[in-house]
């Protein structure tokens, strides 16, 4: 029910390897050469309603920035709007998509981003779900072309919790012929089904480790993110117990034998639990180019979702 041309984006495997090189190169040169330019305005006069019902810093100001940027306007609602709980999700759906040309919504069931989308007659753009955040796999994959020149054939390794970030990650292998490295402790593995689907697209090789000293043998990429997500800061300290040893520290980086491996981390990080502070400043850090390039990713995704890529 979407207008000719228009699409939502509700996880990296919406879009064909084609369109997925395409979104970054638009990435790239709106970040070089347009986005401080006048004149560019594409999206003029045009509104995105922003929905959390869960804290965020980068994807708030990087959707709204990244909107004014482009020449249009975008509203935060919060729980104030009571989406699934003052109104029904579909009913929100419809009431939001009369207003704006585009929605963006960080919610908690993956389910309910589904719902939302399936009943909007505007494009619908994740912005995180407890199942996968796709936005932050785009800036992530834009920050790689940028800092190795290339994603294909990268080995990327994940340290961590199978969360979120790892789907998504899933989802990239898809569209992106990496070998990705998932490792985590026992009971803290990724979903099957992406891990499936991944396997069956054939692009990438896609693997769990428990060890992470010998999982991150020849990384070009070390990737980690929170031991509990939003929504799991209840079982903090089950999950420390459970981490232990997989901390990205410098002994760790310097495990991967290789001196450029880049770290990439999607933020907020708790230094001191799964990295350090002596990680996260480190040369091989670009953490904060990467949090930048969400918005530089996401102005490409908002084009798409539009027909105006
Ligand atoms: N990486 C990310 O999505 O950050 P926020 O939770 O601050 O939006
Ligand atoms: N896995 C984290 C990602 C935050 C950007 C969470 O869901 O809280």
């Amino acid at each position: 029910n979407l207008p000719s041309g228009q699409r939502h984006f509700l996880a990296v495997d919406d879009l064909t390897p084609q369109e997925a090189r395409a979104l970054l190169d638009a990435a790239l040169d709106i970040k070089k050469n347009k986005l401080r330019d006048p004149a560019f305005t594409p999206l003029q006069k045009m509104t995105m309603a922003m929905i959390f019902t869960k804290a965020s810093a980068r994807t708030r100001v990087s959707f709204e920035t990244g909107m004014f940027r482009l020449g249009g306007h975008a509203l935060c609602l919060g729980e104030e709007i009571g989406i699934g709980k003052r109104e029904a999700t579909k009913d929100i759906a419809r009431v939001l998509s009369g207003y704006n040309d585009i929605i963006m919504a960080r919610l908690y069931a993956h389910s309910d981003l589904l719902e939302l989308a399936k009943y909007s007659k505007v494009p619908v753009i994740n912005g995180l779900t407890d199942y996968n955040h796709p936005c932050q796999l785009m800036a992530d994959a834009l920050t790689l072309l940028e800092v190795k020149g290339k994603i294909d054939g990268l080995k990327v390794v994940y340290v961590g919790d199978g969360n979120n970030m790892v789907h998504s990650w899933l989802e990239l292998a898809t569209v992106f012929p990496i070998d990705f490295v998932c490792c985590c402790p026992e009971g803290y593995a990724p979903k099957a089904e992406p891990m499936q689907s991944a396997m069956k697209a054939g692009l990438s090789t896609v693997s769990v480790s428990h060890d992470p000293q010998t999982a991150v043998v020849g990384a070009d990429v070390i990737y980690t993110d929170v031991w509990a997500s939003m929504g799991q800061k209840d079982q903090i300290a089950e999950r420390e117990r459970a981490f232990a040893g997989f901390q990205v520290n410098e002994e760790l980086m310097k495990l991967t034998g290789k001196p450029d491996t880049t770290f990439l981390h999607c933020l907020p990080a708790e230094r001191g639990r799964e990295t350090t502070d002596g990680v996260m400043e480190s040369p091989n850090s670009v953490v904060f180019q990467e949090a930048e390039n969400r918005m530089h990713a996401q102005n490409a995704v908002i084009l798409y979702c539009l027909g105006l890529l």
